[in-house]
């Protein structure tokens, strides 16, 4: 019998002992066939007989279960190590997280004024109307309202069609000179390919004393800041008309799709509707009426506004300004 518990001793996997236990304690295992055997004793051996049968089964039982418990635990602790993962290692193949384009392109528009020496306001996204219409010019009624679709609230106040309310924010805070410029989120009813409900802007304005800046200004840093975001193109003002400006230009650069190569023209294409040229910005010298509205006195200056989209969509080639915000992160992830 020690023999076949040095075997179970000695077993090296959970299959080997339930091969060994098959062959004991099975249907026709050794042990079985002993107790077998016991009809073939003489009556008064029997008892001796049994007692030996089953001090053996009860060993060979004990020993199974010990070693089933010494190899369960080994296998467990295999199986442990190779499942083993190393949390601090560097995978490279690994997705990380990227700026999203609207975040990227609003950031690198923001450090650009910065490093220019522009501080970054900021004011709520909930406006009443005196900020976002009345005191940039824009009486009730005014004509021009309706180039802003916008969502009321039921108290009359609205979700901020453009950022040129932190204009109003920060001369009201501040005293001259102003050289700010106001990224945020704004809000407009409109939805097709180029427009979303929800959408941002980075409002620029600078304010001097009397005479100090002119149009010329304004005309040189939106020059040298389109150069920047867009490289070699040319860039167009066309007189415009804004409440909040007087005089107002829109700002165009020649199409980025459409340049030959060759030449340098843009000879027109579906993006830029065959015209050659892309608007990119609002601008002007500040009106009167608005330095009136904030109490400011002697002083001269000018603004500009920008959809941060409008720049993403022609910087990353976008077509459709809606895939932004779908959130879709195998679009997102061609933006990395
Ligand atoms: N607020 C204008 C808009 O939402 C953009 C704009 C145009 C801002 C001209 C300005 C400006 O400051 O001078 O369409």
């Amino acid at each position: 019998m020690q023999e076949w518990i040095d075997k179970i001793n000695n077993a090296v996997s959970l299959e080997e002992l339930e091969h060994l236990r098959i062959d004991i304690l099975g249907k026709k295992g050794i042990l079985t066939l002993e107790f077998a055997k016991m009809k073939d004793i003489p009556n008064t051996e029997k008892k001796l007989f049994a007692q030996n049968l089953n001090n053996n089964k009860t060993a060979i039982n004990n020993a199974l279960e010990s070693q089933k418990t010494i190899l369960m635990a080994q296998e467990l602790e295999k199986q442990l190590e190779a499942e083993k993962i190393d949390v601090t290692k560097f995978t490279p193949s690994l997705n990380n997280g990227a700026y999203h384009p609207v975040s990227e392109t609003l950031n690198q528009i923001t450090t650009y004024f910065q490093n220019l020496n522009f501080s970054v306001e900021e004011g709520p996204l909930v406006e009443d109307d005196f900020h976002n219409f009345e005191a940039l010019n824009l009486p009730a009624f005014h004509p021009a309202r309706d180039m802003q679709d916008t969502f009321y609230c039921n108290d009359g106040a609205v979700l901020r069609t453009h950022t040129s309310p932190v204009q109003i924010r920060t001369m009201m805070e501040q005293k001259p000179p102003i050289r700010m410029i106001a990224p945020g989120t704004v809000f407009r009813k409109d939805f097709d390919i180029t427009h979303t409900p929800m959408f941002h802007q980075i409002e620029g304005l600078v304010v001097e004393k009397e005479g100090v800046v002119s149009f010329a200004n304004l005309k040189f840093v939106m020059e040298e800041f389109l150069h920047h975001m867009f490289g070699e193109v040319e860039v167009r003002f066309r007189p415009s008309f804004f409440p909040f400006t007087e005089p107002s230009a829109e700002v165009d650069i020649s199409c980025i799709f459409c340049k030959d190569k060759n030449t340098g023209k843009s000879c027109g294409c579906r993006v830029c509707s065959h015209t050659g040229w892309l608007e990119v910005l609002g601008c002007g010298i500040v009106d009167e009426n608005v330095f009136k509205a904030v109490g400011y006195e002697n002083v001269s200056g000018y603004a500009f506004g920008l959809g941060i989209e409008r720049f993403a969509m022609l910087i990353h080639k976008i077509g459709d300004l809606r895939s932004l915000f779908e959130s879709d992160i195998r679009l997102l992830g061609q933006f990395k």
